[in-house]
């Protein structure tokens, strides 16, 4: 079945008020691309300025408490990222796996927060190098699935990304192959957990997408867009991306 692409940005810990001019030529490029899903995560201080920057933008968190409100000193609810513009979140990111021990509870918690706003959520999931050099990589990921996808999940409001943490910042990319079988495996057991429905959640590749192996990867059999993470802080970088996904 046809799915629409969706090339996603993840600032990160980056940016500021003046980096968000980037946005505009980031919105125009998206604009004149109305067969592609343009998204952009950004640093929870960011989002209220962007969103009023870029209306047509679709913008969005890098993380958000599985609860709505109460005793979390420093955390922000998915009620809140709304209120400040957010349409959707990105949630279980390996950074925030492995920097602040996130588990795929955790994570599932989120997506169906984020869910109960009505905000869209990308749910991450990855091997490292070491579960991939021993050969467990499927399994791995197909398991963090398994616990990680929230209850009633569905392409209105959830989407997958798959980013190999060895991949994420370091300029290497798995092969073609190997993204179209993990792809695949993604897919197999998301038929084996929520039926028909899998065929319309979205399936994003992440990690060291850039303008040069942007259309190869998004290209690849059930790959359904990208999450962007160094090529999207620039509209120099990201808009190349995003027209690669047409
Ligand atoms: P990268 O990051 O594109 O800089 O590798 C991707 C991500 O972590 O989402």
């Amino acid at each position: 079945m046809a799915r629409r692409k969706l090339v996603a940005g993840n600032w990160k810990m980056n940016g500021s008020r003046a980096a968000l001019t980037e946005l505009d030529a980031i919105a125009q490029a998206a604009a004149t691309r109305p067969g592609v899903d343009v998204a952009v995560a950004l640093p929870a201080t960011l989002i209220a300025p962007a969103a009023e920057r870029a209306p047509a933008l679709s913008i969005g968190a890098e993380d958000v408490h599985a609860a709505d409100h109460g005793a979390h000193t420093g955390c922000i609810s998915a009620a809140m990222v709304k209120e400040a513009g957010a349409r959707f979140s990105i949630v279980g990111h390996s950074e925030r796996r492995a920097d602040q021990g996130e588990t795929d509870a955790d994570v599932k918690a989120k997506a169906e927060a984020l869910h109960r706003h009505g905000l869209h959520a990308i749910v991450c999931v990855g091997e490292t190098l070491d579960e991939r050099e021993a050969g467990h990589a499927e399994a791995v990921v197909t398991a963090q699935i398994a616990g990680s996808l929230p209850d009633g999940a569905s392409g209105d409001w959830c989407s997958i990304a798959y980013e190999p943490v060895w991949a994420i910042g370091t300029g290497r990319t798995p092969t073609a192959d190997d993204v179209a079988a993990m792809h695949g495996a993604i897919r197999a057991k998301l038929r084996e957990l929520i039926g028909g429905e899998a065929d319309r959640l979205r399936i994003l590749y992440g990690g060291s997408v850039t303008p040069d192996n942007a259309r190869e990867l998004l290209h690849v059999a059930d790959v359904d867009g990208a999450l962007v993470g160094g090529a999207s802080l620039t509209a120099a970088k990201f808009v190349p991306v995003i027209a690669a996904a047409r």
